[in-house]
């Protein structure tokens, strides 16, 4: 295999070096190709574009295949438990018993949020999308924790890193205690992180709290397929505010902001919307087939599409499973569950998907299982950030330690060419 590439330009030729990464991905480094030739590439939406070299999460989009830190998404979602799973993301290892319990208890020190956050969140209306407070009320965070924001040591982003692990679950269910005119609960600290965050969420005011297993498990695993999927959208948010070392919670905030969109973390509410829009116009999957593939029509199967996975998404596959389970374990029929299945099934066997590689995406049945638990479907994407919470903090550690640059990409400028300025009385 060469170790380098070359670029044959206008007669002249220009060498650059070839990295391989541990899966034989090829790369060729262009860090010198302005420098040497005044030339530089144009790829919107990095669609052919790496942005770092990263030790995190392992995609293979045409086999459908995630890893964690070299442990397949399958495994991990059988075998571990979401913390374990958030120290494996950030610090690399899975965890001994000690060091996770040393984790956990690092965390629940740091569990308790400022009283005068609540005053931030209740300037909020009722009517406020929760992507939109959580995104404020962790930036807010900063200015409660002034010592969380220029870390450099790793010691400092440790304390940063548990601050926001632990503060987090309570500012998302500040955020759905807040839409449900709801008492805001700081939970317990005797509890299991999950079920913490269950019990922060779902515990009434004038009912004991009793555990429910299929709850806290179900939870559990959504939160680990969501934990971490390498350079997408939100994640490359993280690192390139990151990257000015704006701080770990303003990264993660302008993070929460990227997720939010319909074309990302915000899928999962639409799929809901949509498949409940389906339903209400006689479920005519047909219909809407048609409408996904018409270029005039702006309708897209939400759930549906991929910029890497060109085969299932092997987190959907685990959370189909999960439904069926989930809701017989609860009790619960939603018809919409069939129409998903019904659409999938259509879509699987559509020339116009089958050319495209269109599989379900992890968010085409999360949104089943939520509603499942009790969350209403705004909360969706704001489930999808508490889980994706450890990958991006994963993603800004290493991107801080390994001293990344600042991000700050070229463009191909296309405006008007050097002209002078024309007083507004002669324009
Ligand atoms: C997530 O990147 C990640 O890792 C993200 C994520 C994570 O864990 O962080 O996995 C989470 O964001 C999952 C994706 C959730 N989004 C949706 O479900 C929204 C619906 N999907 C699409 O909008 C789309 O598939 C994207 C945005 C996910 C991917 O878009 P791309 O890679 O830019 O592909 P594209 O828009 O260029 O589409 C290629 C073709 C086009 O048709 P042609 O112009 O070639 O004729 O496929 C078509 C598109 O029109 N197409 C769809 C479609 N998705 C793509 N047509 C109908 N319905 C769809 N859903």
């Amino acid at each position: 295999m060469s170790t380098t590439a070359t670029l044959e330009y206008n007669g002249e030729k220009y060498e650059f070096p070839v990295t391989v990464g541990t899966e034989n991905e090829i790369a060729i480094d262009i860090k010198t190709l302005r420098a040497q030739s005044g030339i530089i590439t144009l790829d919107p939406g990095y669609k052919n574009t790496g942005s770092c070299e990263s030790a995190i999460t392992y995609l293979d989009g045409e086999k459908g295949i995630l890893r964690y830190r070299g442990y397949t998404i399958e495994e991990l979602a059988e075998k571990a438990d979401f913390l374990e799973v958030a120290y494996l993301l950030i610090f690399g290892e899975l965890p001994t018993r000690d060091q996770l319990d040393k984790f956990h208890e690092d965390i629940k020190d740091q569990s308790v949020v400022d009283e005068d956050m609540k005053k931030i969140l209740d300037s909020f209306p009722k009517s406020a999308h929760p992507m939109g407070v959580l995104a404020s009320l962790t930036s807010a965070l900063i200015a409660f924790n002034p010592s969380s924001v220029n870390v450099s040591s790793e010691e400092e982003m440790y304390r940063a890193i548990v601050k926001l692990m632990a503060k987090f679950p309570v500012l998302v269910a500040w955020t759905l205690r807040k839409k449900e005119g709801m008492p805001l609960d700081y939970g317990d600290d005797a509890l299991g992180y999950v079920e913490n965050i269950a019990k922060m969420m779902f515990k009434k005011p004038n009912k004991e709290y009793r555990k429910n297993d299929v709850v806290i498990n179900a939870l559990d695993k959504l939160l680990i397929l969501h934990a971490d999927h390498e350079q997408n959208c939100s994640t490359s948010t993280v690192r390139i505010v990151g990257s000015s070392h704006a701080g770990l919670f303003a990264s993660i905030s302008a993070g929460i902001s990227a997720l939010w969109g319909p074309l990302h973390g915000g899928a999962n509410q639409a799929v809901i919307e949509m498949l409940e829009g389906i339903k209400a116009d006689g479920g005519d999957t047909k219909k809407y087939m048609a409408k996904a593939k018409d270029k005039n029509d702006p309708f897209r199967l939400m759930g549906f599409g991929h910029r890497v996975y060109k085969n299932f998404d092997p987190r959907a596959r685990i959370i189909k499973k999960a439904a069926d389970e989930v809701l017989g374990d609860l009790g619960v029929t939603d018809p919409v569950l069939g129409i998903a299945k019904g659409l999938e099934k259509e879509a699987l066997e559509d020339q116009y998907f089958v050319d495209r590689k269109l599989y379900p995406n992890v968010d085409f049945y999360s949104g089943i299982i939520y509603r499942a638990l009790g969350i209403p479907t705004e909360m969706f994407t704001v489930m999808f950030a508490l889980g994706r919470l450890p990958g991006w903090i994963a993603q800004w550690r290493e991107m801080r330690l390994r001293n990344e640059p600042i991000g700050r990409p070229r463009q191909v400028y296309v405006g008007e060419n050097k002209r002078t300025f024309i007083d507004i009385d002669k324009r």
